[in-house]
C-alpha cells in the first residue's frame, strides 16, 4: 500500500516511520514532510499544501490511505474534500475539527453533552468582557476563540493580566484570530473567559472510527520553554509515555466522563466524530478529571514517545479506523517501557525561531532511540535548522528515570547554533520515592 501523511512536523515523521515498518507498506510520502523524511530511504517528501492539490495528487498517485497530522488542514476541510472523491483518509471533517479549532463551540458543545470542564462565558465585546473578569477575580483563564497556535491562551493570575490580555486578544486583535460571530456572520474577534482549574495536566489521546474509540497510551507534556515550567507556552518541549498521574481509576473515568460522551454527543448533533481525538485533561488531587481542551489531531511532542511505545502494526489500525464500526473490540499493544522525547528548539524560540543553523552530530537510529525531526531541512547535503522545534530526541527506558537518562544521553553530540532545550523533561514522573503527586498549574 501506499500512504501519505499531510504535515511536515515531529509528529509527522514519528507517524511516517511508524507507518513505514508496517510490512504492508510500499512508500510513504510525507507532505511536505522535513529534513529528517527526506533523510530516510522509505519515505518521500511532496511539496504540496494545498488541501485539492493534496487530493488531486493523491489519486493520481494511487494513495491507499492519508492521514493528516495538523489541525490546519482539517480545518480547511481536507477530510470532506478527499472523501468526495472517495479517497480513505483518517481525520475529522471540518465540522468535527471545530472541537479544536473554535473554542467557544467546543465550550457549548460539552456544556450541552454534561462534559466535565471549567465554567465560561464566550465574549465579542470588550465591556463585557472587562465587567466579567472583575465579577469573577483571579486566577481567571482568557483564551482566543480559534487556531492561534498555542499563542492564544493567558492563564491571568491578577485581574490586570485579565485585562491587558482581552485588551490584547479582542479590543486590539493582535492575534488576528476571527471569528463569523459578529451580527449577520460578519468576521469579530471572540474570547472564551474561563474558571482557573488547579491539578495536573495529562494528554489523552483516542482514535475514533465515528463509532467506536480505541484508546492510545496516555503522555504528558511540558508547555513551557523552561526548565520548573518557567517562561512562555510553547507547542511543547518534550513529552513522555505513560503520564502517570492517569491511574487506571483516572482511565476509567476519562473514557465514561469525557470520550465517550463526546462520540455520542458527535453522533446526536449529527457531527459524528472520526480520527485522531485528543483531550487535555486537569486532574485533580481527588481523580475529578475535567476537560482543559479538545484537540481533532495527536499531540507534538506526545505523538513521538507514544508511537516508539506502539508495538502493532500503525497501518492495521488506522485502516481499520477509516471503516465505521471497525475500531469494535480492537486493542493495542504497547511497549511496557517508558519513551520519553526532548524538544531541541531553534535559537529565538517561540516568538521569533531563527532558521538555517547548521545541525551536526546526529546519531543513527538504534532500537531504542530515535531523532524525530521537525523544523529541519536538507541543503546541499547538510541538516539545517528550519523552524521553532528542530528535532525530538527519544528514547525508551526500563522507568521514567532509565527513559529520561536514555534520551539525554541520546543528544550526545547533536549540536546547533542556539539550541535550547529543557533539562527537566519527566519531572513529575521522576520523582524521590515517597514523594507525592505534584499538583500543578
Ligand atoms: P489550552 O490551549 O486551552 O490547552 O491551554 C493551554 C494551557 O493553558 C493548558 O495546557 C494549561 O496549562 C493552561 N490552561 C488552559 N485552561 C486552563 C484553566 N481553565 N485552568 C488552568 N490552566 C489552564
Ligand atoms: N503538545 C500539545 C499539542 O500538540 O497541542
Amino acid at each position: 500500500m501506499n500512504v501519505l501523511v499531510i504535515g511536515g512536523g515531529g509528529r509527522e515523521h514519528a507517524f511516517a516511520w511508524k507507518l513505514a515498518q508496517s510490512p504492508k507498506v510500499q512508500t510513504v510520502y510525507v507532505a511536505p514532510g522535513n529534513g529528517g523524511t527526506a533523510l530516510d530511504s522509505r519515505l518521500k517528501n511532496i511539496p504540496i499544501a494545498d488541501v485539492v492539490a493534496l487530493r488531486e495528487w493523491a489519486q493520481a498517485n494511487k494513495i491507499n490511505l492519508t492521514v493528516v497530522g495538523p489541525e490546519a488542514p482539517l480545518a480547511a476541510g481536507v477530510v470532506d474534500e478527499f472523501r468526495r472523491h472517495g479517497m480513505r483518509i483518517f481525520g475529522p471533517t471540518q465540522a468535527a475539527a471545530q472541537l479544536e479549532s473554535s473554542k467557544a463551540f467546543s465550550k457549548a458543545f460539552m456544556q450541552r453533552h454534561g462534559i466535565p470542564t471549567a465554567a465560561y462565558e464566550a465574549f465579542t465585546d470588550p465591556v463585557a468582557a472587562h465587567a466579567y473578569v472583575t465579577r469573577m477575580g483571579a486566577p481567571i483563564v482568557v483564551k482566543a476563540d480559534g487556531l492561534a497556535a498555542g499563542k492564544g491562551v493567558v492563564v491571568a493570575m491578577s485581574l490586570d493580566e485579565a485585562h491587558a490580555a482581552i485588551d490584547f486578544m479582542l479590543l486590539d486583535n493582535k492575534l488576528g484570530v476571527m471569528h463569523n460571530a459578529g451580527e449577520g456572520g460578519v468576521a469579530v474577534p471572540r474570547v472564551v473567559i474561563e474558571e482557573f482549574l488547579e491539578g495536573e495536566e495529562a494528554s489523552f489521546m483516542v482514535l475514533c472510527d465515528g463509532k467506536d474509540v480505541v484508546p492510545l497510551a496516555t503522555s504528558q507534556d511540558h508547555k513551557r520553554l523552561l526548565d520548573d515550567d518557567q517562561g512562555p507556552n510553547t507547542g511543547g518541549m518534550g513529552a513522555y509515555s505513560p503520564a502517570l498521574v492517569v491511574t487506571p481509576q483516572v482511565h476509567a473515568r476519562a473514557m465514561r466522563e469525557i470520550i465517550l460522551p463526546t462520540l455520542k454527543g458527535m453522533e446526536q448533533d449529527g457531527i459524528p466524530y472520526t480520527g485522531f481525538l485528543y483531550a487535555g485533561l486537569m486532574i485533580d488531587p481527588q481523580g475529578q478529571v475535567k476537560t482543559l481542551e479538545f484537540n481533532c489531531r495527536m499531540g507534538d511532542p506526545e505523538t513521538q514517545p507514544i508511537l516508539m511505545r506502539l508495538k502493532s502494526d500503525f497501518l492495521d489500525v488506522l485502516l481499520a479506523a477509516t471503516e465505521p464500526g471497525g475500531l469494535e473490540n480492537r486493542e493495542l499493544e504497547w511497549d511496557r517501557r517508558t519513551a520519553m522525547g526532548v524538544v531541541l528548539a531553534a535559537y529565538g524560540y517561540p516568538l521569533a525561531p531563527r532558521k538555517g543553523d547548521l545541525i551536526t552530530g546526529l546519531p543513527v537510529e538504534s532500537e531504542t532511540a530515535m531523532v524525530f525531526h521537525a523544523g529541519t531541512e536538507q541543503v546541499d547535503g547538510t541538516t539545517r535548522t528550519n523552524g521553532g522545534r528542530v528535532l525530538c530526541v527519544t528514547a525508551l527506558g526500563e522507568n521514567p528515570r532509565a527513559a529520561r537518562q536514555a534520551a539525554y544521553e541520546a543528544i550526545g553530540n547533536i549540536r546547533f547554533d542556539g539550541m535550547q532545550y529543557r533539562k527537566d523533561i519527566g519531572h513529575r514522573a521522576v520523582r524521590p520515592v515517597g514523594e507525592g503527586a505534584k499538583a500543578t498549574r
